[in-house]
Order: C-alpha cells, then sequence, then structure tokens
C-alpha cells in the first residue's frame, strides 16, 4: 500500500530514490512520482507502473541532493498525474509523499482554501504542503513547520517532505511504516528495508508518534513535539541478493522455489531431535487457557489451520477475520496471536489494539522484524522466511503454518514425539520433492478456459483448499473458490458442472480423507473434472482425473506440501494467460489502511 523513499546525501539522490521505488512497486503502483530538492525543487510524477515514471525522468531529467519518491495505491482520487504523489504548495517550495489516509482533510482543505490556497489534486495528502507552506508563511523555520502540519493531521500517515533550500527530509509516522537507513554519507527512509538495503543494512524503525529529520550525516528521532527519542540502530539479517529475482520470470516463483530454504530457517533451533522438543529461544513460557488466533487474507488460511492444530493439541482456539475481530472482539480470556507476514496490516493490528485495550496478552506471529505489529504485542515470534516481494504469499503462508505446528506442539507438550519431530524435519526436502516433480504446469494448462475453480477440503485440507483458491483468483483473476468439502451439498454443488473443475485436497487415509473422497465422487456425478492433490494413502487417486502428488507425511506436514501444488497450479495458469503476476491488479503487498 504505498510505497515511501527518501535519501539525503549532498550529491545525487534522484537515482537512488527511482533504484528504491523500483523495490517497493509491489506496494503500490498505479502512479510514481519524485520530487528533488536542494535550493530549489523539482518534481516528476505519472500515473501508470513505475516504467512511465522512468521514462518521464529520462526526458525530463531532475536532479538534488536530497529526494523523495513515491509509488501509490489510490485510496483517494483515481490514478492521474494530477493525483500522483509528491503534492506541492502552491509555491512549489514544499513537495510531500504521504502513505495512509488524512481523516480531517475536508475540514483543513476548507480552512486552506479560504485562506487562499489552491488545490490541484483530490487528495487527502495535498492538505500538507499547504499546511506546512502556511505554517512558513507565518515566519515559522522549516522543521517547525513541518511539526506543526503534522500536529493537524488526523488518521494514518507515513509521511516524507523536501522543503527548498534545506538539504534535509523530514519524516512523521503513524500508523504506516518507516524506517530509516544509515548508510555513509548518506541517509534513507522507505517504507520497508528492500527500498534501500543495497547501500546499508543499519536500520532504526520510527514508532507511532515520530519524527525523523535525516541530513547526510546525521538524524534526528523526536516526538512530534519535539522531545528527543533514544533509538537503537538494528542489522538487518538479510543480504540484497534476497530481493532480486535470481533468474527467475517472476519474484512469485522464485519465492515458491525458496521454500525449502524459508522452511529450514524457520525450523533452525526450534526442534530437538535428541531431547524429542520443539524449543521457542524468543518466547517466555506460555500457557495460555484459550487462543484467538486474529489475521487476514493467506494469513487467515494460515490461522485457520493453526487454530486447528492447536485444538488437536488440547488448546481451545479459534481464527478470526482481523477486521471482524476489531469491531466487536469475543468476551472470555485468551491470548490473542495476531498473524501477518508485513506486521503492518491495519486490520491485524486494529485486531490486537483492540485485544490489548480489553486487557488481553497477545503474540505476534510474523516475518518482519522490527515491524508494528512485532513491536506492539507482548510476544513475538519470527517465521524467518526472507523478503517476500511477490504481491501473492507463497512462501510466507508455508512459514506461517510451520510456525503455528511447532508453536502447538511447543505449547501443549514438554515432548513430542518421534513421528512429528521428523515430519517437520523433513518438510524443506518433501517441499524439495514436489517443486522437482511437480506435474502442476501441464494440469493447469489443461483446465484453460474453464468457467470457475472450486477448490475442496476437509479438517487440515480445508484452509489449504480456501488458499488455493485465494492465489488462483489474486493472480489469475479466473474465478475460484474454496468451500468445505462436507458443505458443497448445501448450496455451492448448484453451481458444479462440466465446466468448472474440482481440485480436491485429501490427506492421509483417515476419517477426513474418506469423506472427501465421497464428495469426489459427487462432483464427478456432475460432470467436473477432478484433480485431486495427495498422499496416495486413500482411494482419491481412483477418482482423480489428474493427480497431483505429494510425499507421504503426516497431516499437518502434508497441508503445507499439498499447498505448493496449488501454488504452482496457480502460478501456471496465471502465466499462461500472461497475467502480470508479481502486480496484480487492485492488489497492493501490505494493506495498511482498513
Ligand atoms: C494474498 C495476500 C494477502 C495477505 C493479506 C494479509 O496472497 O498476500 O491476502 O495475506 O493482505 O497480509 P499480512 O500477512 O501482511 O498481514
Amino acid at each position: 500500500m504505498c510505497g515511501i523513499v527518501g535519501c539525503v546525501n549532498g550529491q545525487s539522490t534522484v537515482d537512488r530514490v527511482a533504484d528504491g521505488l523500483s523495490r517497493l512497486e509491489y506496494r503500490g503502483y498505479d502512479s510514481a512520482g519524485i520530487a528533488a530538492g536542494g535550493d530549489s525543487l523539482s518534481v516528476v510524477k505519472r500515473a501508470g507502473e513505475l516504467d512511465a515514471l522512468e521514462n518521464a525522468l529520462e526526458s525530463e531529467p531532475i536532479s538534488g541532493t536530497v529526494a523523495v519518491g513515491h509509488t501509490r495505491w489510490s485510496t483517494h482520487g483515481p490514478p492521474t498525474d494530477g493525483n500522483a504523489h509528491p503534492h506541492t504548495d502552491c509555491e512549489n517550495n514544499v513537495a510531500v509523499v504521504h502513505n495512509g489516509i488524512v481523516e480531517n482533510h475536508r475540514q483543513l482543505r476548507t480552512e486552506l482554501e479560504a485562506d487562499g490556497h489552491r488545490f490541484e489534486s483530490e487528495t487527502d495528502t495535498e492538505v500538507i504542503p499547504h499546511l506546512i507552506e502556511a505554517e512558513l508563511e507565518a515566519k515559522q523555520p522549516p522543521e517547525a513547520a513541518f511539526r506543526a502540519a503534522i500536529e493537524r493531521l488526523d488518521g494514518s500517515y507515513a509521511v516524507a517532505c523536501v522543503i527548498s533550500g534545506e538539504d534535509a527530509v523530514f519524516a512523521a509516522r503513524q500508523d504506516s511504516p518507516l524506517v530509516v537507513g544509515i548508510g555513509d554519507g548518506e541517509t534513507y527512509l522507505a517504507s520497508d528495508v528492500p527500498a534501500f538495503r543495497e547501500y546499508t543494512d543499519q536500520v532504526i524503525y520510527l514508532d507511532d508518534g515520530e519524527v525523523a529529520v535525516l541530513r547526510p550525516t546525521d538524524w534526528e528521532i523526536s516526538t512530534v513535539d519535539g522531545t528527543p527519542v533514544e533509538k537503537s540502530v538494528e542489522t538487518v539479517p538479510w543480504s540484497p541478493e534476497e530481493t532480486g529475482k535470481s533468474g527467475y520470470e517472476h519474484f512469485m516463483l522464485k519465492e515458491i522455489h525458496e521454500q525449502p530454504r524459508a522452511l529450514r530457517q524457520c525450523l533452525r533451533g526450534r526442534v530437538d531431535e535428541l531431547g524429542g522438543r520443539i524449543e521457542f529461544e524468543e518466547l517466555s513460557r506460555l500457557s495460555p487457557e484459550r487462543l484467538h488466533l486474529v489475521a487476514a487474507g493467506t494469513s487467515y488460511h494460515a490461522a485457520l489451520y493453526g487454530a486447528s492444530l492447536f485444538r488437536v493439541a488440547g488448546i481451545p482456539a479459534d481464527a478470526y477475520h482481523a477486521h471482524e475481530y476489531a469491531l466487536s472482539p469475543p468476551p472470555g480470556e485468551a491470548l490473542v496471536v495476531g498473524v501477518s507476514q508485513s506486521g503492518e496490516t491495519a486490520d491485524t493490528l486494529a485486531a490486537t489494539r483492540a485485544a490489548r485495550g480489553a486487557g488481553a496478552e497477545t503474540l505476534a506471529v510474523t516475518n518482519t522484524v522490527g515491524s508494528t505489529l512485532a513491536r506492539e504485542c507482548d510476544h513475538v515470534c519470527y517465521i524467518r522466511s526472507g523478503p517476500e516481494i511477490g504481491v501473492a504469499a507463497t512462501k510466507t503462508f508455508a512459514g506461517q503454518q510451520t510456525t503455528l505446528a511447532l508453536l502447538a506442539e511447543w505449547l501443549a507438550a514438554d515432548t513430542t514425539d518421534r513421528e512429528t519431530i521428523a515430519a517437520l524435519r523433513s518438510l524443506p526436502s518433501d517441499v524439495q520433492a514436489v517443486l522437482d516433480n511437480s506435474r502442476s504446469e501441464a494440469v493447469a494448462e489443461s483446465y484453460l478456459g474453464s468457467e470457475a475453480y472450486f477448490f475442496i477440503g476437509r479438517g487440515l485440507a480445508y484452509p489449504v483448499s480456501l488458499e488455493g483458491a485465494l492465489k488462483l483468483k489474486e493472480i489469475s483473476y479466473e474465478h475460484a473458490e474454496g468451500f468445505p468439502a462436507g458443505g458443497l451439498k448445501h448450496g455451492p454443488l448448484a453451481l458444479v458442472t462440466e465446466q468448472t473443475p474440482v481440485l480436491a485436497t485429501v490427506l492421509g487415509d483417515g476419517e477426513a480423507a474418506r469423506k472427501t473422497v465421497n464428495n469426489i465422487k459427487e462432483v464427478q456425478a456432475r460432470g467436473a473434472p477432478v484433480v485431486v492433490v495427495t498422499d496416495g494413502r486413500s482411494e482419491a487417486d481412483r477418482y482423480a482425473d489428474h493427480v497431483l502428488r505429494i510425499p507421504d507425511s503426516e497431516e499437518r506436514t502434508a497441508a503445507v506440501l499439498a499447498n505448493v501444488q496449488l501454488q504452482l497450479f496457480a502460478y501456471h495458469t496465471a502465466a499462461a494467460l500472461g497475467r502480470p503476476i508479481d502486480k496484480p491488479r487492485n492488489l497492493a503487498k501490505s494493506v495498511t489502511v482498513e
């Protein structure tokens, strides 16, 4: 959801900021722009993907010792050149980029217009440069003018600003991520570390209510009213190469293939084979009576999977859509677990904040060190998947499943049985086997042009089916739905025809598998082609038009393996249809508004 980049180095900053924007494109890609400052300001911005801005910069180059840039995912006003950021004041002395929503923008705009400020866009953001301009006109020095403007804003924001004549970037954060990078003779600012990781691994995460003033060799962090805040400089634990495509056509495919490594990292030090124990170094002993898992999208599917495992382990647990939970948290004492790749999803933060407000203890399960969720929750455990750039979550879903499976074991008992330990430990190589042998490309191609795709499963295969459908619809734009297999005959069966392949996930040979085989027979009787994702332990193969095989494993780990087949099916369908897989329309990687 909108990416912000800033750089101050006293020399040349535009290329650095343009490069940063290209690395943050996953956060929004409907328009982009850069303002370069120093003695005077120049702004170039364009609707459309980043190429449009890059072409404009070639024909209309700008330079400056300080620059801010923005890649947008619109919330107010359609994606046009005029609505693209940066926004400026009347005299072109102040340029602002913003992520979030200024809730009182109408009132501020009316006030500023009455004072003679002319607005050029339909955005909420444009009030900010005009507020700063008004303060400068009232003879406030630039930094004080910036702070005074920020104090007037209600809502959520990550704001970065350049003011002509100032060799500095001014930034503020409230409910929208911002991180400062400390380089050698240069400082950076961004919504996310990949924007500047190539230049530095030294970072400071801003907290809500903080203002940063960045100059080439120094930086100050303070509260909005100017009280200095002591911040620690942290080292980013991953390399710049991890944010490249490494020869894959899409980040999504690269990230699907990174799963064995990501899972190895996730398991490292947490599974003690000899002692038969699961360990979480970062967590103090927790003994919750009940768990509420709150999450959105793919993370919600991981939460559903996790809740099932907690229940099997004897701990009452439920998964909730974070956006619903935040409205009316269910009564009763529970450890509230926020599951989020980015750790910045507004819905999930709203849910964990509501829980904290009601006195609950909270635990973050996230991929992003230093994220808001990680910092706000009482406890945090990381899924350790490494940076994920493709908008569609893949390796982080596997990381969430695995971390939640480990947590369930860790919470439930002091020791874990050998079979479970063995299944967990062989997960990375089992995922590799799926990647090496998958026939998903050929299977996907044989169903191109279908009217719709239905995904069914029971037990742990149910959240996997929901996730398989979500992945397919978001990157291929094909109609796809996931259903509990048992729910089919309560309505969805009416949709099933010869034109609607059904992808059934069947794990093991227990009751859930046996009943799903009956559901497969039901859809087959209606003429639907059937693709079965299975370990081959049930009879499901017999009724399948195509089989996507996974290695024999425990049900909980088989659910991770089955999902890899469905990720590949979605990827190959979208690739055959020529979709922009890493940047699906209308979506952004990190959804920081509710
Ligand atoms: C789907 C996807 C989204 C996210 C959701 C939550 O592929 O990526 O559905 O899962 O927006 O994001 P996080 O996990 O960052 O809270």
